[in-house]
């Protein structure tokens, strides 16, 4: 790792960032290149564009060690090693956006010394690899490429990029043997996969997560639906039952990756993923059914009422809104004609928290900000996490532990 001369494309971003820094801090010589130059003066000023973990404190140290952030790729032409973290969105049919890859790529490629490692880190639509493989033998067959996906939460990832095990995966050799190199530096493991395995394996992380939230959503609904509170039925099925540990608690599943993922290995089983689909609807249908909700609580009409969102990012202590839920739950309460105000702890010009208590004549809490969880508000409030109400279940004492089961 010892200088070696590393360019982060898409540096200044939410995975971008994070590595850039630990690279740094390992002892590399590292230039965060971005399109953002909001994001690149903050990042030079010592500040982070988002919120992230402990990030503070590391970035002072990376720059300190010579990490630098610009929107110039001369970089490139001195790198030993070019990461690619950009987006890799899906398009209007849901289908994944490979130009978005290609054209980063034609960017950034041409510029790159001989025999350079080019390391895709973005979760890929699987077969991509093969694709940008066969490309670059025409275009540039001198350059070593492998896959390394990131898997880490968002806002964790400088702790987890150093805990979590990495998976590599290269067409090559030379090309894997460079890229385990790099990430031994950073990661206690390695896991060793071939490209197709490496993207599948990505996105099914993230499509699994997304089925885990919908089931919860489903049976939220299910029982919200026959007037059973679900928050009771989720206590009592988890209360000392390992089995139902894992079980994941109703709310909204926005965020930039699960959906988007979930979709990309729908277009790799041809459309024919029908769990993924279904998690889909089932997920995005939340909004939908809180707002509904929220009607009926407040007499069957919300039109010309005054109606509070609670939370806009799309999850709990994060500033991040990319593809949140309570943009959709917004989009709908304006359609049916309510006057919506709008409240986030992370946005100073959102409207004041105590404003939208005192004004709004009815709630939906979309993020469960720390900031929500003590509030006691005595209007009708759609409350699907379960954060404001605490729904106590009745433990009572059995059989002393000593005691042996009688025959
Ligand atoms: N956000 C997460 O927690 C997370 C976790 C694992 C994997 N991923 C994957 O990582 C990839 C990046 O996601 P992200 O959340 O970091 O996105 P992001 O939008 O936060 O970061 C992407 C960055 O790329 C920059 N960029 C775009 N085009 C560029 C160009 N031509 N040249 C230079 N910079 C450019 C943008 O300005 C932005 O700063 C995606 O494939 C995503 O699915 C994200």
């Amino acid at each position: 790792m010892k200088d070696k001369a590393i360019v982060v494309i898409g540096g200044c971003g939410h995975v971008g960032l994070p590595l850039g820094i630990k690279l740094a801090l390992a002892g590399a010589r590292v230039v965060l290149v971005d399109i953002n130059q909001g994001a690149v003066d903050k990042v030079n000023a010592g500040t982070l564009p988002f919120v992230e973990e402990g990030g503070v404190a590391q970035l002072e140290q990376a720059l300190a060690r010579g990490l630098v952030a610009t929107t110039d790729a001369d970089a490139c032409d001195s790198a030993d090693v070019c990461i690619f973290v950009t987006g890799t969105p899906v398009d209007e049919h849901l289908k994944p956006k490979v130009s978005a890859v290609d054209e980063v790529l034609a960017q950034y490629l041409p510029r790159l010394p001989q025999g350079a490692l080019v390391i895709m880190r973005s979760t890929l639509f699987p077969g991509t690899m093969s694709y940008l493989r066969d490309r670059m033998k025409t275009t540039r067959p001198d350059l070593r490429l492998a896959f390394c996906p990131e898997r880490v939460a968002q806002g964790k990832a400088l702790k987890e990029i150093a805990s979590l095990p990495q998976i590599v995966s290269a067409f090559d050799e030379d090309s894997f043997n460079a890229a385990y190199r790099l990430f031994a530096a950073l990661a206690p493991t390695i896991i060793r996969l071939t490209p197709l395995e490496a993207e599948v394996t990505k996105v099914m992380a993230n499509a699994w997560r997304y089925i885990e939230f919908a089931i919860a959503n489903q049976f939220y609904v299910i029982a919200d639906s026959n007037g059973v509170d679900f928050h009771r039925v989720y206590q009592a099925l988890r209360y000392d039952y390992p089995r139902a540990a894992g079980y994941k608690a109703p709310g909204f599943a926005g965020g930039p990756c699960l959906f988007k993922d979930t979709m990309q290995l729908a277009s790799f089983d041809e459309q024919q993923f029908h769990l993924g689909h279904t998690a889909m609807l089932v997920n995005e249908g939340l909004a939908s059914f809180a707002v509904k909700k929220l009607t009926r609580l407040m007499g069957g009409d919300v039109k010309g009422r005054s109606i509070g969102i609670l939370g806009m990012t799309f999850k709990a202590g994060d500033d991040d809104t990319r593809n949140s839920l309570s943009f959709r739950v917004r989009k709908d309460l304006e359609f049916a004609g309510a006057c919506v105000m709008c409240h986030d702890p992370f946005f100073a010009d959102s409207a004041s928290l105590d404003d939208v208590l005192a004004q709004a004549e009815g709630f939906v809490l979309c993020t469960p900000h720390k900031e929500y969880r003590d509030l006691q508000i005595s209007k009708p409030v759609v409350d699907v996490w379960g954060v404001l109400q605490q729904s106590e279940i009745e433990i009572l004492p059995g059989r002393a532990k000593e005691e042996t089961t009688p025959c």
